[in-house]
């Protein structure tokens, strides 16, 4: 439970602190109130099981059972997105948060397969995604990058085909990563090893990266590095159980994107206390903080960072190196590194 106080000044602090987000699902951003927007928009009738209301789904909402429930969920919701238009609003709903909250580069997964077997083109998600990317970039001057994710509880020969289906994107940089969600534990890693080894194959300058170590133990992080040649891993709580794994994250600086408040609402852990993230932090395993699915899960990237200070109290100092690891692991260029380092360096200096 909460320990430590975040008074209104620290959180100025925390809110200034220039962040970076690495683990957010744009289908995940769905607000209510927006879900049910389109919902109308689109004529689209929600099924019987699905809650009638916003304020039922806030409702809903407080009761994930664990990851499966909630994706049951998630996947329903975003079949009310259907035109290139709705992926831009939403989209651009969740940048103005983000910049709101002080996040100044933004590296953003979708789940194109949740919409192209709905019958949407991958075009228009991807159309609508990378102009909110670069609308949201001259309005707020922040920087982001699209990656794609593959629906593990799909077969890899239909990640292939939308890895096929992507490569335009791939090509000419619109897309820049690919990562692995859906369902942990009964699809391990290196089911997708082939999908991993095309786009390393064919295109240079691709981030990778994939969910593990979420409700599947710590070998699925060490299985995702080996056999999918990932640099950075999504969640990877359960890492905490492999001493060898600590070190090898440690050395390499593979970066752990957590998520805090959803690994509450997903019955991960009771209270975000139990986390590992002291251990993490004094075994100099880096991580960022992130908000995955906010809509869902009761806080953007802002209300994480203050969870996680209520419960382990972090200085300013110990703010900064966890601001900067995130930088350090984010797949801006060198350029755009220095010039959010030395920010942090500068909200440190005025808050101390
Ligand atoms: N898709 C959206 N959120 C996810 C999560 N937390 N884990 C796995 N897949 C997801
Ligand atoms: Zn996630």
């Amino acid at each position: 439970m909460a320990k430590y106080e975040c008074d209104d000044k620290f959180k100025s602090f925390l809110q200034e602190l220039p962040k970076c987000e690495h683990h957010v699902h744009l289908e995940g951003t769905l607000e209510p109130s927006l879900l049910f927007q389109l919902a109308k928009r689109n004529g689209i009738t929600l099924p019987e099981s699905f809650p009638p209301s916003p304020e039922a789904c806030i409702e809903r909402y407080n009761n994930f059972a664990d990851l499966q429930d909630f994706l049951d969920h998630y996947y329903i919701g975003m079949g009310v997105l259907i035109k290139e238009d709705d992926f831009y609003d939403l989209a651009m709903e969740y940048f103005t948060k983000a910049h709101n909250d002080g996040c100044h580069h933004s590296e953003v997964f979708f789940d194109p397969q949740g919409h192209v077997e709905r019958g949407i083109s991958i075009d228009v998600v991807v159309k609508g995604f990378d102009r909110a990317c670069k609308d949201a970039t001259a309005k707020f001057g922040n920087t982001n990058k699209l990656i794609m994710c593959l629906l593990r509880h799909l077969p890899s020969a239909a990640g292939l085909e939308t890895i096929k289906s992507a490569a335009p994107y791939y090509e000419n940089g619109t897309i820049h990563g690919l990562g692995l969600d859906s369902a942990e534990k009964p699809f391990p890693p290196e089911l997708f090893t082939e999908c991993y080894k095309y786009i390393s194959d064919n295109f240079s300058n691709v981030g990778l990266t994939a969910h593990a170590g979420e409700e599947g133990d710590s070998t699925y992080v060490t299985r995702a590095i080996d056999q999918l040649k990932v640099t950075r891993i999504d969640h990877g709580v359960n890492s905490q159980h492999d001493q060898e794994l600590m070190k090898q994250l440690a050395d390499n600086k593979t970066m752990l994107s957590m998520c805090p408040l959803s690994n509450v609402k997903l019955q991960v852990v009771k209270d975000v206390s139990e986390l590992p993230i002291d251990v993490f932090f004094n075994a100099n395993v880096p991580f960022s903080i992130n908000s995955d699915d906010p809509a869902y899960f009761g806080g953007y990237i802002l209300d994480n960072y203050v969870a996680v200070h209520t419960r382990f109290g972090f200085t300013h100092e110990q703010w900064a190196i966890i601001a900067k690891n995130g930088i350090n692991g984010s797949w801006c260029d060198e350029e755009r590194k220095i010039e959010l380092r030395n920010k942090v360096d500068e909200v440190v200096a005025k808050h101390t």
